[in-house]
């Protein structure tokens, strides 16, 4: 495979990167805005068990890319801050028994920033992560609340606090381009949350997903959040704020100082390898040279029954033809400031990118060629990205 890692002598530079994706589906209550794959369930979590189909899948999933150096680890939801830090040490040490963990390695825990939560911070720093990203969304309690969000801007000011003492590096998310937001207001609420943030900052435009609550209000008429050219004024605002603040996007959607980048997303963006274990978690694995899509069950009960029968979750394991593999490549690495190697998508292709249409692409503005002769999306092209995709694709 395409590991992306080679020196231009064709020696490898550094092991590739792997990372491990870990979902915990469960969360307290659904965001009325939220279409990610999470679960309210009134009785207990029976964790042990979890434990144990995560521990199964692990080993069904080494046992199919073996050898590998794991340089991240994500915990994502759901809220993965409701499990107790002792399961997420049993799954990390699960982890470390099939593979090597490289000694750098991150390790993300996805947390909502409840004072509840946020007990458990020194818990799950001890058991071994070392970078959270917390669920944040907005400094205003009215908008928390138009989110149903359970916690309020001081609880989640407070969490942050917290992180800040037990782990090494933090992120929080928030969600802009939401009903009744002004730039100005906007500009007002990103300058106190980069005071309040280190090295990294996740800043989400409002999608409204169909099939959620948020999708049948605006239906309704009861819900006006910012249309093309409000969102635009938006995100405008928020690229200005945060460059000058030393925060500038490396991707669409996220800020980081140089250096601080969140390892494992980029892992996904640069069309590397990694594993998807539990419930409706996705996967990209390199097996007998040619590269897998893989997913597993998504209903939490029934993943849990699939693991406990076959080892496994997978319900879906196919293998990408070269076409489907450089647009993946083409789709995610456009994401990022930093752009693609031509190249590489030639190699993964078998064929070049369009000259003419970067061409015209570039007469237009919206993408440019680094003087190192990576392509890459301008300023003015990001808002129009899914355009500028489709425009390049096979
Ligand atoms: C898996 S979710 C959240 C983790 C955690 N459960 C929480 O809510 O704090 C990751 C992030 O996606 C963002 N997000 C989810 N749904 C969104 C939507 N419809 N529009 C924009 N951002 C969204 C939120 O900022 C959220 O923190
Ligand atoms: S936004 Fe987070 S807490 Fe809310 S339903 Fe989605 S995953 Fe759960």
């Amino acid at each position: 495979m395409d590991p992306g890692t080679t020196s231009t002598e064709g020696k490898p530079t550094a092991a590739p990167a792997f990372g491990v994706y870990v979902h915990w589906p469960f969360c307290l209550s659904k965001c009325p805005y939220c279409d990610f794959n999470s679960h309210v369930r009134h009785a207990a979590i029976d964790e042990a068990r979890y434990v144990r189909a995560f521990a199964a899948e692990l080993a069904a999933t080494a046992a199919r890319v073996p050898g590998r150096t794991v340089s991240t680890i994500f915990f994502g939801g759901g809220t993965p801050s409701l499990m107790q830090p002792a399961t997420v040490g049993a799954i990390l040490d699960a982890v470390a028994k099939h593979w090597s963990v490289a000694p750098d390695v991150e390790v993300t825990l996805e947390a909502n920033p409840t004072s509840v939560e946020a007990t458990r911070f020194r818990g799950y720093r001890a058991a071994g992560v070392n970078r959270v990203s917390l669920g944040v969304q907005a400094l205003d309690d009215a908008a928390l609340k138009a989110l149903g969000r359970l916690h309020s801007a001081q609880e989640a000011l407070d969490a942050v606090a917290i992180a800040r003492t037990a782990f090494e590096r933090y992120s929080f998310d928030l969600i802009y381009a939401r009903p009744g937001q002004t730039p100005q207001a906007w500009a007002a609420e990103l300058k106190r949350a980069i005071a309040e943030a280190a090295e990294h900052l996740s800043l989400y435009q409002l999608t409204i997903e169909a099939d959620t609550p948020f999708a049948a209000l605006r239906a309704a008429g009861k819900l006006a959040i910012p249309g093309e050219e409000g969102a635009r004024a938006l995100y405008d605002t928020t690229q200005e704020v945060c460059s000058a603040a030393g925060l500038p996007a490396y991707e669409i959607s996220n800020h980081a100082r140089p250096g601080a980048e969140c390892r494992h997303n980029l892992v996904y963006w640069r069309g590397h390898e990694y594993a998807g274990i539990g419930p409706g978690a996705h996967g990209r694995l390199d097996v007998a040279g040619a590269r897998r899509a893989t997913a597993t069950e998504r209903r939490p009960e029934a993943w849990l029954m699939r693991v406990e029968a076959l080892g496994h979750g997978l319900v879906t394991d196919e293998a990408l033809s070269h076409v489907e593999i450089a647009d993946e490549f083409l789709l995610m690495g456009l994401r990022l400031a930093e752009g693609i190697e031509p190249a590489r998508y030639e190699r993964l292709a078998g064929r070049p990118l369009d000259a003419r249409r970067i061409a015209i692409l570039r007469d237009e503005g919206a993408v440019e060629t680094t003087p190192d002769g990576r392509l890459r999306v301008t300023q003015a092209g990001f808002p129009v990205l899914d355009a500028v995709v489709a425009d390049l694709a096979a």
